[in-house]
């Protein structure tokens, strides 16, 4: 082949490879069109290998047309991927970022029910004086019954049926042991509340083996079952937000005398005729009941060394789980401890 013909097939295969390049619209295919024509084996190579074959004096005008060749192919390359690169930019911008859309709302948490009843009990009585107390949920023996005048071998022992962790350590089966572990540390006057987990052998829809109580204790001179109904009163109509009335009936229990139920009136039928005649929530009585309590009896005051002549106290205990349940329609009590969110986000 002549020097010329040389020369006209490169710059045939310089327009062949512009033309190949426009419509290619990746870098990858673009490299591989590149190599087809500069690679080793590529078209461009071919051409000078005939090089060698030419006259000496010819070949320096063919080594340009090559050159020549290589720098256009080289050069569109770089151009057409800068032009895909800043393609890309450009889409990449008019995706738009719309700044006025509001955010996607990150999943936030909130207290459990229960938390939240428990804060809101405590914030009640803590307007009337009451501060909070704890005590350890594995307790003696001695400050959950003994001191509570439930001595071993008593039948009230019965009313609860009790974990033993030994013979002397129990979980306990009550918030009342906090009222003994406060007035041993603290004289009169005292005004307590104690929220906390208790623990009973007890597993059905009404009842959990694990439960919250929230204790009540009130000690000082003067101190009269009249303050505890007015506290009583106060508080479910607080709680509930209604003027709901309490019902206290006489019942035993051995550390407070006397000893009452307390009833309240129920939040769903409100004890009206005719809702009440059907209510599943108060059958029919119009009253719940949602704790107990009394006058501290006297043998306790003893036990912590509290002189009965000169102060008197009262004491109450109420469910947590039951007064969520009255205030939320929550039928069964395990869903408090389920951790099902459909449940949970509901309040
Ligand atoms: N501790 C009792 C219980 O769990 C409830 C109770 C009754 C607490 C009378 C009191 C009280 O403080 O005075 O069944």
């Amino acid at each position: 082949m002549s020097a010329s013909d040389l020369i006209a097939n490169l710059e045939k295969l310089g327009d062949e490879f512009l033309q190949l390049i426009q419509p290619l619209g990746d870098e990858q295919t673009i490299r591989a069109a590149q190599a087809q024509f500069l690679g080793k084996k590529g078209k461009v190579s071919e051409v000078m290998r005939e090089l060698s074959k030419l006259a000496p004096a010819d070949r320096p005008l063919v080594g340009a047309a090559v050159n020549k060749v290589k720098q256009t192919i080289e050069e569109r390359v770089t151009e057409r991927l800068g032009e895909l690169a800043s393609a890309a930019a450009r889409a990449d911008l008019a995706r738009v970022v719309d700044v006025t859309l509001p955010p996607h709302p990150a999943p936030a948490g909130h207290l459990h029910l229960l938390t939240q009843v428990r804060l809101e009990a405590v914030q009640i009585f803590s307007e009337l004086g009451f501060v909070v107390a704890d005590g350890p949920q594995i307790e003696t023996d001695w400050h959950t019954f003994e001191a509570l005048a439930i001595p071993k071998e008593h039948p009230a022992r019965d009313m609860q049926d009790t974990f033993y962790v030994s013979d002397e350590i129990v979980l306990r089966t009550h918030t009342s042991p906090v009222q003994v572990r406060t007035m041993q540390l603290t004289p009169p006057p005292i005004r307590i509340v104690a929220p906390g987990v208790v623990y009973r052998r007890d597993d059905d829809p009404t009842h959990s083996p694990m439960f919250t109580q929230i204790e009540g204790l009130a000690v000082d001179v003067d101190i009269s079952f009249a303050d505890l109904k007015g506290v009583l009163l106060h508080f479910v109509k607080r709680f509930f937000a209604r003027d709901l009335a309490i019902r206290l009936r006489p019942s035993y229990f051995p550390f407070v005398e006397p000893g009452a139920e307390v009833d309240m009136q129920c939040s769903f039928c409100m004890g009206a005729a005719p809702a009440v005649a059907s209510c599943r929530v108060c059958k029919g009585t119009g009253f719940v009941e949602i704790g107990g309590c009394g006058m501290v009896d006297p043998e306790v005051f003893a036990h912590v060394k509290i002189d009965a002549e000169k102060y008197t106290g009262f004491a109450f205990g109420m469910g947590l789980e039951r007064m969520a349940m009255l205030r939320h329609g929550v039928n069964d009590i395990k869903f408090y401890y389920e951790g099902d969110v459909r449940f949970l986000e509901q309040f």
